[in-house]
């Protein structure tokens, strides 16, 4: 699986970036999504059908008194099908792993597939917590009542946009510590991919090298041209051997 964050980037304009990717993503062996503004998510839906269209956040009630905030159901309704959770971004903005779970419920709830993102900080990793953290943040962010249809991203947010990728061995470290938490959780055929500073050049070793299943992508998937070299490599490697996911 390959997952586009657009992040606060895009308006109307960009709908021919939108139309571009879509183009690059009609082969049936690879899930892309492209996560945009909640701005743009209706009419990515209208201009192109067959790519899977995802939101970045919601609130986590259903209907109510929350000025500016947007329900899940809203974003399924102008044409989410997935949705990113728990980025850190939106975590350093003030939602702790309580608000991420109650999130997670109410997105599955309103049938949505989640995303949900989960990754230490440069100190946890310099004091050689990476692992346990990832583990405690993934057990306090997920809801009780789990449906199928869960993706984790495990997103070191020291490699957000800074142009650093850990390497195959960190990566899978962690990896291992997310599976062994969905295992305990009874959660089946869940999704583990990596996010942080993915390029175009990074993604064969990554998926190569590693037992993730895809990539959560920033900067790179801004850009038709980088985006669809990434989701080129993917496919690229869907036939080869890979270490299999030890769920
Ligand atoms: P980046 O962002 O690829 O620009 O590092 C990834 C993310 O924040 O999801």
């Amino acid at each position: 699986m390959i997952v586009g964050n657009w992040k606060m980037h895009g308006d109307g304009a960009w709908l021919d970036r939108v139309a571009a990717i879509a183009g690059a993503v009609a082969v049936p062996q690879i899930d892309v999504a492209l996560c945009v503004p909640a701005t743009l998510i209706h009419r990515a839906a209208t201009i192109a059908p067959g790519l899977t269209i995802g939101a970045q956040d919601c609130h986590w009630a259903a209907t109510g008194a929350h000025t500016g905030a947007i329900s899940a159901m809203m974003l399924r309704e102008a044409g989410a099908q997935v949705m990113i959770l728990g980025h850190s971004e939106r975590r350093a903005a003030g939602d702790d792993d309580a608000h991420v779970a109650a999130k997670v419920a109410a997105a599955q709830n309103a049938g949505l597939r989640v995303i949900l993102c989960v990754g230490e900080s440069a100190a946890e990793r310099d004091d050689g917590a990476a692992t346990a953290r990832v583990r405690a943040q993934l057990i306090a962010s997920l809801p009780e009542r789990l449906t199928a249809g869960l993706t984790i991203a495990y997103e070191p947010i020291w490699a957000i946009g800074r142009g650093v990728i850990p390497s195959p061995v960190e990566i899978t470290s962690v990896v291992d510590g997310i599976r062994s938490v969905l295992t305990a959780r009874n959660v089946a055929n869940a999704r583990v991919l990596y996010g942080g500073s993915v390029t175009a050049a990074a993604t064969r070793d990554l998926l190569a090298r590693t037992d993730i299943d895809g990539l959560l992508v920033g900067a790179a998937s801004l850009k038709p041209a980088t985006f669809s070299e990434i989701i080129g490599a993917a496919i690229g490697l869907t036939n080869l051997d890979r270490p299999k996911p030890r769920l």
